[in-house]
């Protein structure tokens, strides 16, 4: 089973940040999850919500805000005093600095964000191209629109389709996927299904679940048979896995 660090190692560092992904890289996770927005230029940035609010000392939104302007914010203090020193990073850096036998799935959030996906789509697309290279990358987003214009600029990339809850519960999620031309399906333990499971293992496709942070909760997760499982506590999950 494939376990990825969601945002990080975020349950002993503060989520999205370079701290939260060392953590998980030394923790032994195969991949990490990361939350991807833009700034007002366009840069890619690692950031979960489209508010500044919760996670740094800022105010205002992600896609309102000059790059220069983001990095100077403190992204760590709310989580720990520890961690007062930790900046929200770039995409670009985060590919740079992460050891390349780790794996990424770079969650792509466009919501609160008016402008064109298009655009949006062109400079993810340039970044990974010029960053991404030799290292397993997923880009998934719940925003299946706008992996369909990725897919355009960037056809060789790996792609998941994030279900959500109330959009995609009637749908059949092996569809979603193949209209984007997706390899993974991705949801939450709650949205979890026998037949979701059996969907996607007719059609090929991998499985993934978020978020697992208890050994009861990964038990469950292994006989599903799923093949991914998202974790802000790797440090915890990993070695139950070992133990198997
Ligand atoms: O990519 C899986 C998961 O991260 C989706 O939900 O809100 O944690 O980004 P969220
Ligand atoms: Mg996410």
């Amino acid at each position: 089973m494939i376990v990825v660090a969601h945002r990080g190692s975020s349950g002993t560092a503060p989520e999205n940040t370079m701290a939260a992904f060392l953590a998980a890289a030394a923790a032994g996770a195969d991949l990490i999850e990361l939350d991807v927005r833009f700034s007002a230029e366009y840069a890619c940035v690692v950031m979960h919500d489209r508010s500044l609010r919760r996670t740094t000392n800022g105010r205002g939104y992600v896609h309102a805000t000059p790059l220069a302007l983001l990095r100077r914010l403190d992204a760590g203090q709310w989580f720990s005093p520890r961690f007062a020193m930790e900046r929200i990073p770039t995409l670009a850096e985060v590919l740079d600095t992460l050891p390349p036998a780790i794996g990424m799935n770079c969650e792509i959030k466009t919501d609160g964000d008016p402008r064109s996906r298009i655009e949006r789509a062109r400079h993810l697309a340039e970044t990974l191209q010029r960053h991404g290279r030799n290292r397993l990358l997923i880009v998934s987003s719940f925003d299946h629109r706008f992996l369909s214009i990725l897919s355009h600029h960037a056809p060789t990339l790996a792609l998941g389709v994030l279900l959500q809850p109330l959009r995609d519960i009637s749908r059949r999620a092996s569809r979603l996927a193949h209209r984007v031309g997706a390899t993974c399906i991705f949801c939450s333990r709650r949205m979890l299904r026998r037949r979701l499971v059996d969907d996607a293992r007719r059609h090929n496709l991998n499985i993934g679940v978020y978020t697992i942070d208890t050994p009861a909760q990964l038990l469950r997760m292994q006989r599903y048979g799923v093949d991914m499982v998202f974790t802000n506590h790797p440090e915890i999950i990993l070695p139950c896995l070992a133990n198997v």
